[in-house]
């Protein structure tokens, strides 16, 4: 059987991107339509079947939920041809289910895989992140610091004053106090609805002037936008969050012991690992699904850790009358 390595290398890198897009393209016909669990489900069923034509006995260690609540791309199931390397995989056919629905920004079907073990078995639970992109020294955040004490030892970083910094956060009744310290150092801040993929992976590229993602999110959206930061560089900080004793119980479930701990990046998705994604609707990191007349185009990113390699696909498809 060849190494997983080298299959990362050779076969998955593009391949991933048409299960990327088939995902955005399925979920594209429900764009803006009101109803999230169609888009969902559309995107889900897609991401599958393009899955399922790849070769390679792939397991998926982040999907849509556990096997009793998800018929499909349940955590634990197996994808693929089964010829071939075995493969962990994160995936999320529709980030932002709730932006598709509506048609805002940054919805995006995403996909990551590693060899097996590489990406942590994050349960359905909240995370507490903090990220920053490339070329700040080693440690320069820290869940253990007050949000002041990350911002001023940014901006110290970056040779600036702590209201130059923008930090992005999402929009939830549980960050008004972060927020509100945020605005009281003079920081920017920007807030989403929606999708934090999409808003930690912002923090690397300096076109969206995001300097820091900071707040409480989905946990698996955690371990995805790690897959993509091991590729363009940056940090991240992760930590579990838990509501109730059923969540601390499913975390100890997946293996997870040490329930306070602070996650690295590295420590999230070690190792080689490869990062997907296809724009849904319009955002700061790909165009969205454009619907013409006989055709469609798509914007796609594939990146893998090992290399740093970052490619941009166009995709025109055809649509058959
Ligand atoms: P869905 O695609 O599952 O709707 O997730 C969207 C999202 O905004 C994630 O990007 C984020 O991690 C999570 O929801 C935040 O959860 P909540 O809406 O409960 O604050």
């Amino acid at each position: 059987m060849p190494q997983a390595s080298k299959v990362l290398d050779r076969v998955l890198v593009l391949e991933m991107v048409r299960v990327t897009e088939a995902a955005a393209i399925a979920a594209s016909t429900l764009t803006g339509r009101g109803d999230e669990k169609a888009a969902d489900a559309a995107a889900v069923e897609a991401m599958r079947a393009a899955l399922n034509e790849l070769d390679m006995d792939g397991t998926v260690v982040i999907g849509e939920g556990e096997r009793d609540e998800a018929p499909m791309l349940y955590i634990g199931e197996k994808v693929g041809t089964g010829n071939g390397p075995a493969i962990d995989i994160a995936l999320d056919p529709l980030e932002g289910t709730t932006i598709c629905a509506k048609s805002g920004p940054n919805s995006l079907a995403v996909l990551a895989i590693a060899e097996a073990g590489g990406l942590l078995n994050a349960p359905d639970v909240y995370m507490d992140k903090l990220a920053v992109g490339p070329g700040l020294p080693a440690g320069v955040i820290d869940l253990d610091r007050t949000p002041s004490q990350n911002i001023e030892a940014i901006a110290a970083a970056k040779g600036v004053r702590a209201q130059d910094i923008v930090a992005c956060v999402l929009d939830r009744p549980r960050h008004e106090a972060l927020i509100a310290e945020l605005r009281a150092l003079g920081c920017g801040v920007v807030l989403i609805g929606d999708g934090d993929v999409a808003g930690v992976i912002a923090t690397s590229d300096p076109d969206t002037t995001i300097d820091v993602y900071m707040g409480s999110g989905g946990a698996p959206e955690g371990v995805l936008a790690c897959a993509a930061l091991r590729c363009v560089g940056g940090q991240f900080k992760g930590r579990l969050l838990f509501r109730n004793d059923d969540e601390r119980a499913r975390a100890r479930q997946w293996g997870i012991e040490d329930l306070d701990r602070q996650y690295d990046l590295k420590e999230l998705a070690k190792g080689d690992c490869i990062f997907a994604a296809t724009g849904v609707t319009d955002g700061s990191l790909l165009e969205g699904v454009k619907r013409r007349r006989d055709k469609m185009t798509t914007e796609s990113v594939v990146m893998r850790a090992s290399s740093g390699t970052v490619r941009w696909v166009k995709g025109e498809h055809r649509i058959e009358r």
